[in-house]
C-alpha cells in the first residue's frame, strides 16, 4: 500500500496564493506549476487539466506534466463524453482501478496505467470548469480513497481559483471597454461646437467639455469637480444669474430653453435637462456667428428687394409723367381758360398718386422700427372687424370669432392694424358682388394664427406667385404695395404670411406670429 499523497506545508500556500489573485495571463503558467505539484503530491506518473471553455461545453487541455507518451491522448471531450466528460457532468470524482486504455486517461502505447483520479473542479455555483486527471502506471501502488478525496478538496479549491480568474477577467474587460467608453464620450464632447456640462446632485461639475470650460471660466483649463455656484459666481452678474436660474429650473425637472443675457457681445443660449439619477445636464450654445450672418443675408435680401422695387417704381412714375406731360402740352396748346384748368386738373391729379407712390414706396425702404406692447389680438379684431363693418358695402358680411382666453402678443399694435387692413381691403376688393369675410383666430404651438378668408373671385397659381413682388397689382388703381406691407411688418415680427386660393371659390391669408404670453 503506497502512503498517502503527501503536500509540504510550503507546496500548499503556493497553492493557496493560486486563488488569491490569478490574472488571467498568469494562468497558464500557474495551471502548470498545479500539473507538477500535483505529480509530486500524489506520486503520479501523469498529470493533466482540462478546463472549460467560457460559455460552452467543451473542456480543452491546459496544462500537463509527465513524459508525452504516458499522457491522456485527447486534448479536448464535450461535457458528458467519455470518463472525463462524465465526471464533469456528475461533479463526482472517479477513481478507476486496473489497466485502463481510454483517450482521455490513458492510452496504450506507452506503460500501461495501472490507475486513475479524474475530479472535477467545481466553481462556487456548482457547475464544473475544468477536470483534472492523475495517472499512475501499472506496477506502481494504486491510488486509495483517501488520495480521491484529497484531489476532491484540491480540486474545488482549484475550481474556485478558476472561477475567480475568469471574473478577474471579466472585470479587466469591461473595465477597459469602460475606459474606451468614457474617452469616445470625451472625443465627441470636446469636438462639439456647444458648451456641455453636468451638475451633479450636490452641486459639482461632474462632466464638462472644452467649449463649457471656455464659456464659465474664459479659459481652458478643466472645470470638472468645482463648485458650480463658485463657477457661476464668478462670471459677469446678470449671466451669472441667469445661469443659475437655468439651472435651478432643471433640478425642479423642467427641461427649458433660456436666453441669456448679452455679455460682451455674444448671444448665448442655455438648454438645461434634469439628469434622472439628480443633477442638471446644461447646453450652452453661443450663436452670435449665426445671429450675425441671419442679419447680413436679411439685409442682402432687403437692399436686393429695394433694388427691384427701384427698378419697379421707375417704371411707375412713367405713366404719370407721361400724363402730365400731356396735359402740360394740352394747356400750351389750349388757349382757352376752361381747357387749362380742365388740364391743370389732371396734372395735380397724376402728381398726387406720384406723391402717394413715392409714400408708399419709402414706407416699405425705411428701415422699420416696431414699438411693441402687449396685444391683445381678440379686442384689436374685434375693433377692425366693426370698423370693416362700416366701411363695406352691405352685401359684404363680416364675421369674428373671438378665441378663448386672452390670446396677448407682443406686438406693435398699430402696424399689425396697417397689415391686416390692408388684408381687409384686398378680401373686400376681391367681393365687388357680394360675399363673406371671416376673420379668425387659432392657437398653435408656439404661435397665433390670424385669418382673413374672403368668399372672393380668387387667384390662379401665378397669381399667388406673384403676390408679395412689389407694383404687382390687378387693380387699375392700385399701387401693388399693399401686400408688401404687410409681409415687412409681420416678419419684423419673427412671424410669417401664407396664402390659400382658389379661382371663383376666394383666398386665405394667415398670419403666423409668435405667442409670447397668452393667459
Ligand atoms: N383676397 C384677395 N383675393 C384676390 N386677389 C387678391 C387678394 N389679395 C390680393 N390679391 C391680388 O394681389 C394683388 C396685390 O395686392 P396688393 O394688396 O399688394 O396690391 P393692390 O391691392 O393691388 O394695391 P393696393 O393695396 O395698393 O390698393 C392684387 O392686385 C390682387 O390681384
Ligand atoms: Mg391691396
Amino acid at each position: 500500500m503506497a502512503a498517502p499523497a503527501h503536500m509540504p506545508g510550503e507546496d500548499v500556500w503556493q497553492l493557496f496564493d493560486l486563488g488569491a489573485g490569478l490574472s488571467p495571463a498568469d494562468l497558464s503558467t500557474h495551471l502548470s506549476k498545479v500539473t507538477k505539484l500535483c505529480k509530486a503530491w500524489f506520486s503520479a506518473d501523469g498529470v493533466s487539466l482540462f478546463v472549460r471553455l467560457e460559455d460552452s461545453d467543451a473542456f480543452v487541455l491546459a496544462a500537463q506534466s509527465g513524459a508525452d507518451r504516458e499522457l491522456p491522448g485527447a486534448s479536448s471531450f464535450r461535457l458528458g463524453e467519455g470518463i472525463a466528460g462524465t465526471v464533469a457532468r456528475s461533479g463526482e470524482p472517479l477513481i478507476l482501478n486496473g489497466p485502463v486504455d481510454h483517450p482521455q486517461v490513458g492510452r496504450s502505447g506507452g506503460p500501461p496505467i495501472g490507475s486513475s483520479i479524474v475530479a472535477p473542479l467545481t466553481a462556487t455555483d456548482g457547475e464544473t470548469v475544468g477536470v483534472l486527471n492523475m495517472t499512475r502506471n501499472l506496477g506502481t501502488p494504486r491510488f486509495q480513497e483517501e488520495d480521491a478525496r484529497t484531489a476532491t478538496a484540491l480540486s474545488r479549491h482549484l475550481g474556485f481559483a478558476l472561477a475567480n480568474a475568469r471574473l478577474v477577467a471579466r472585470l479587466h474587460a469591461s473595465a477597459e471597454r469602460e475606459r474606451a467608453m468614457a474617452a469616445q464620450t470625451n472625443l465627441i464632447l470636446n469636438s462639439l461646437h456647444v458648451g456641455v456640462l453636468v451638475v451633479d446632485a450636490v452641486g459639482r461639475i461632474e462632466q464638462a467639455n472644452g467649449e463649457a470650460s471656455r464659456f464659465l471660466r474664459q479659459s481652458d483649463s478643466d472645470i470638472v469637480g468645482e463648485s458650480w455656484l463658485k463657477i457661476v459666481g464668478r462670471l459677469p452678474k446678470t449671466l451669472g444669474r441667469a445661469l443659475k436660474t437655468a439651472h435651478d429650473s432643471a433640478l425642479r425637472g423642467i427641461t427649458q430653453r433660456h436666453d441669456l443675457p448679452k455679455v460682451a457681445g455674444r448671444y448665448l443660449t442655455a438648454y438645461t435637462t434634469p439628469v434622472p439619477r439628480g443633477g442638471v445636464l446644461l447646453v450652452i450654445e453661443d450663436h452670435t456667428e449665426q445671429l450675425e450672418t441671419e442679419r447680413e443675408l436679411q439685409r442682402s435680401r432687403r437692399m436686393a428687394e429695394i433694388g427691384q422695387m427701384t427698378a419697379a417704381l421707375a417704371h411707375e412714375i412713367r405713366n404719370p409723367l407721361t400724363s402730365i406731360r400731356g396735359a402740360a402740352q394740352m394747356i400750351a396748346a389750349d388757349n382757352s381758360l376752361e381747357g387749362a384748368k380742365k388740364w391743370a386738373s389732371v396734372v395735380e391729379e397724376e402728381a398726387l398718386a406720384l406723391n402717394s407712390l413715392c409714400d408708399q414706396f419709402l414706407e416699405i425702404a425705411r428701415p422699420l422700427s416696431l414699438h411693441t406692447d402687449d396685444v391683445n389680438l381678440n379686442a384689436l379684431l374685434e375693433t377692425l372687424a366693426s370698423r370693416t363693418r362700416l366701411e363695406a358695402s352691405e352685401n359684404v358680411s363680416i364675421e369674428f370669432r373671438p378665441l378663448a382666453g386672452k390670446p396677448i402678443i407682443k406686438a406693435d399694435g398699430p402696424k399689425l392694424v396697417q397689415a391686416l387692413r390692408n388684408l381687409i381691403r384686398n378680401a373686400i376688393e376681391a367681393m365687388p358682388d357680394g360675399g363673406e369675410l371671416s376673420l379668425g383666430l387659432r392657437r398653435s404651438k408656439g404661435f397665433v394664427r390670424i385669418l382673413v378668408k374672403d368668399t372672393g373671385i380668387g387667384m390662379t397659381d401665378e397669381q399667388v406667385a406673384k403676390l408679395f413682388t412689389a407694383f404687382f397689382t390687378t387693380k387699375p388703381k392700385g399701387t401693388g404695395l399693399g401686400l408688401c406691407n404687410a409681409r415687412r411688418v409681420v416678419e419684423a415680427h419673427g412671424g410669417a404670411i401664407h396664402v390659400k386660393s382658389r379661382v371663383g371659390r376666394g383666398s386665405t391669408f394667415e398670419i403666423r406670429m409668435p405667442l409670447e404670453a397668452s393667459a
